[in-house]
């Protein structure tokens, strides 16, 4: 049989085919037309087939990775919800009374049929009927990647990261006399340890350590240095989590780590998804959020580019603080060096062995959940415009991020 590629990929009037018919389901199936992605879906079971555009427009996750729920397409990162025509019918962390914002709406294409064993779609409005039946099978496009963000975004190789301390290895995996070959910045650097302290080759500006982990400045560092009070306080016991790699920009997973509205859909930790975006105060070279409620206080401090330190002090007087320094290796490699630091309340004994390792094994697989949906991400990098994502109120630590990484790309 002949194939026959139907319209061309030059155009996006007319009707595409996409998909077979029976082979969508309530899975999302992302296809090409047009020359840009979409996904096409049926929002119950035997349903007709419903097509969205290939991502969020919150955090522009593809929506490949979306589920289906009650009859409604369901990203997977922050559970905001679209109903066939595209309408963004539900915002969970807005609360049940909140309105979804208007941008929160897909544009949806014009219009998708299923004719003679296959789902046709039509990006824009079109006069021309569905074909007639095709002599062959026709050939879909293939699914193009999504569309990259509109405007700068912050990936792992931007030239304005070469002026910050970053965090390299951990100090206990360069012996005395041992060399050590670690990624940065998409160069490979390699670490000695040397009577006279630890060297970098290629010479960098500068090598320290600090916080039991090696660090390195390319260049002369223009940022502020994350202050962590619990380390070297008697009272606070760390653990350090097994080594952990996230196949994307370091700028992403950061956004993820300081976002509280994720956490019932990518760790269904049973919490509440309405949630308020916390005080944000900015700081030299960051900014700190603070959230109450439920018996614990949460203090996140970030320092640019990417440091984070989170803790969590409970009414009972014991602290939780995990840190978090991302190393941003290769365009898509991030390495998260991150420990846990845990204080008993006050007069208890120090938290003990087992303490630590449960702390330890539960923020491990925080993480791994974590670098899961990073994975799906397809991101270049964090958009550092605000308008290219819609932020609502519980983005507050986001957009926070966002204008500290502009203020860094800018060299403000
Ligand atoms: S709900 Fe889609 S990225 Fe947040
Ligand atoms: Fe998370």
């Amino acid at each position: 049989m002949t194939a026959t590629r139907m319209p061309s990929t030059a155009r996006s009037a007319g009707w595409f085919p996409v998909a077979r018919a029976a082979e969508v389901g309530t899975t999302p199936v992302p296809v090409g037309a047009g020359g840009r992605s979409w996904v096409v879906v049926r929002l119950r079971p035997g349903a007709e087939v419903s097509a969205f555009p290939a991502r969020c427009p919150h955090r522009l996750v593809p929506l490949a990775a979306a589920t289906v729920v009650e009859g409604r397409l369901q990203c997977p990162y922050h559970g905001w919800r679209f109903d066939g025509d595209g309408r963004c019918v539900d915002v969970p962390s807005l609360g049940p009374d909140g309105s979804a914002p208007p941008r929160a709406d897909l544009a949806v294409p014009w219009a998708v049929e299923e004719r003679h064993g296959w789902v046709w779609l039509a990006p824009e409005r079109t006069a021309v009927g569905l074909p007639p039946a095709p002599s062959a099978a026709p050939v879909p496009e293939p699914a193009p990647a999504p569309a990259p963000p509109a405007g700068p975004v912050l990936g792992n190789l931007h030239p304005a990261l070469e002026h910050a301390w970053h965090p390299v290895a951990r100090s206990r995996e360069l012996r005395p006399g041992g060399w050590l070959q670690v990624r940065l910045l998409g160069r490979t650097w390699t670490l000695s340890r040397t009577a006279a302290g630890v060297t970098a080759d290629p010479p960098a500006w500068g090598v320290r350590e600090r916080l039991g982990v090696v660090w390195l400045a390319p260049a002369e560092p223009r940022g502020a240095d994350l202050a962590v009070p619990e380390d070297g306080d008697r009272r606070f016991v760390r653990g350090w989590l097994p080594p952990a790699r996230s196949a994307g920009p370091a700028a992403t997973l950061a956004d993820a780590l300081l976002d509280v509205a994720h956490l019932p859909f990518v760790h269904a930790d049973g919490g509440e998804p309405e949630v308020a975006g916390g005080t944000v105060t900015a700081e030299p070279g960051g900014f700190t959020v603070e959230r109450t409620g439920g018996g614990r206080r949460v203090t996140s401090v970030f320092r640019a580019p990417f440091l984070l330190r989170q803790r969590t002090d409970l009414d009972d007087g014991s602290s939780r603080t995990l840190l978090v320094l991302l190393q941003p290796e290769d365009a898509d490699s991030t390495r998260v060096h991150a420990c846990v630091l845990l204080a008993a309340p006050p007069g208890a004994p120090l938290p003990g062995p087992d303490d630590v390792a449960a702390a330890v094994t539960a923020e491990a697989r925080a993480l791994d959940e974590d670098l899961d949906l990073q994975a799906q991400l397809e991101s270049p990098g964090l958009p550092l415009d605000l308008r290219a994502e819609l932020h609502v109120r519980a983005d507050a630590a986001g957009v926070a991020l966002r204008r500290t990484l502009a203020d860094l790309v800018a060299g403000r």
